[in-house]
């Protein structure tokens, strides 16, 4: 055998269940195509990041021996007690709650690497090859990652502009439970405010209503709710909503999740849980095999921009800042997409996404006209396709997810010029 041939590496099987990684194709047409305006891009605007204010609680965090040793030692797997005392609070003010009312405490509460960490330990934690998760269709593709990659099965429900369609999710139920598979059903998951990707907000009704179908269904054994509020603080207008999790008085059956990516620095990479006290245990455990507690100094840094007040006055300016961008798409969608028939999308009251729909004639993947023509203009999308979990043949195909969180106003406009030119190629 020659010396130099690579032996094979032999991978488990697991890692063969990944799915295709679409963000490397966007990301490598962006490098191909350096004048492409990305619309496609979900990262949070960099002019917002808190360098300053980051710099700043760093310098508390170190500014004794005593509290710069605690945050540079190892901290636990659940996270820093300083943390999960403030992020009760937050929690607390953000039910519209005092912590003493909450019904929980902060051992419920777990401090993780980024609200995905949460999302991956929860699968890992729950799912056996052939599990079944209910999904709203269009849904957060990562986490459609997550379910393939724990080999579970996902069942689709139908959403619209106020989300996954209660009547859909019972009925669903209904028929895993006629086909004796009920067993198998372990996880509902709902992006509860400003979806990725679809902009929408689950409406007050239907948030008691799915938390009510869970318990309803759950017979021999519990049928969680896992209610993702990535967006939840970045609200512009429109109706403030309580959580799934404030519906579930058993305080048992959502497992609540959040994150500071998206308001604060994705850098930090800080996330957390509230999760009922019986799963403590279990994703900590998990947790703890991946990684014996997430960066703890970034713990402490979080912990004092939250006790400073540092943190509530960015995120003023950070919903300032997305609001006017969300306008501006909005304002270009009208100008330049209102002539075409049978276009239309979704206003967002928060988030970073807008959400549209074209003739379902008109197919957005990588691979169709338009997506190859809107290159060429110097703009790209997120294919809405991508953004469904189940077999590709039963996935929407004239869809496209539009995010603002990168461009300026300017460049928003201009993208969303050369995205209408493209689409009007396409329908003549
Ligand atoms: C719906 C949703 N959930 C979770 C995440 C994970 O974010 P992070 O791990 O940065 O907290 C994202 C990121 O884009 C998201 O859109």
């Amino acid at each position: 055998m020659n010396s130099k041939m690579k032996l094979p590496i032999l991978y488990s099987q697991r890692s063969h269940q990944t799915r295709d990684l679409a963000i490397s194709f966007l990301m490598q047409q962006g490098v191909e195509n350096p004048n492409c305006i990305s619309l496609a891009a979900g990262l949070v605007d960099p002019m917002t990041l808190p360098v300053g204010d980051a710099l700043q609680a760093a310098s508390r965090v170190l500014e004794t021996e005593e509290s710069g040793r605690l945050a540079l030692q190892y901290g636990t797997t659940q996270g820093s007690a300083e943390l999960r005392e403030e992020l009760l609070k937050h929690f607390a003010s953000l039910e519209g709650s005092d912590v003493a009312s909450l019904g929980i405490d902060e051992t419920q509460l777990i401090a993780t690497t980024g609200s995905q960490q949460l999302l991956s330990l929860v699968c890992e934690t729950l799912f056996d090859p052939g599990d079944i998760c209910l999904v709203a269709g269009p849904t957060y593709f990562v986490f459609a990652g997550n379910l393939a990659g724990v080999d579970a099965r996902t069942v689709t429900i139908a959403a619209d502009d106020d989300g996954m369609q209660p009547a859909a999710l019972d009925h669903a139920l209904e028929q895993i439970a006629a086909m004796q598979e009920l067993h198998r059903v372990k996880l509902i998951y709902v992006v509860s405010y400003y979806d990725n990707p679809s902009g929408v907000c689950v409406s007050t009704e239907r948030r008691k209503e799915i938390v009510d179908i869970a318990k309803k269904w759950s017979r021999d054994h519990r049928i969680l709710v896992l209610e993702d509020a990535a967006y939840r603080e970045l609200q512009y207008d429109g109706p403030v909503h309580s959580s799934l999790w404030s519906f579930d008085d058993s305080r048992d059956q959502v497992i609540y999740t959040q994150t500071f990516s998206k308001t604060f620095s994705p850098g930090i990479r800080v996330g957390f849980g509230v999760l009922p006290s019986d799963l403590v245990g279990p994703i900590c455990d998990r947790k703890g095999n991946e990684d014996f507690g997430s960066a703890n100094f970034n713990q402490h840094l979080i912990a004092e921009t939250l006790r400073s007040g540092v943190y509530k006055t960015h995120l003023q300016k950070v919903r300032a800042g997305y609001q006017e961008k969300r306008d501006a798409m909005l304002a270009a969608a009208d100008r330049y997409f209102s002539d075409i028939d049978g276009v239309t999308w979704v206003t967002p009251h928060g988030g970073l996404y807008v959400w549209m729909s074209l003739p379902e004639s008109i197919a957005t993947g990588f691979e169709s006209p338009l997506f190859k023509q809107a290159v060429k203009n110097g703009v790209m999308y997120v294919p809405g396709e991508l953004c469904y979990a189940g077999p590709a043949e039963d996935r929407p195909s004239h869809q496209m997810r539009l995010s603002y969180g990168v461009q300026t106003p300017d460049g928003i406009n201009k993208g969303m010029e050369r995205l209408a030119e493209a689409v009007k190629s396409v329908v003549r």
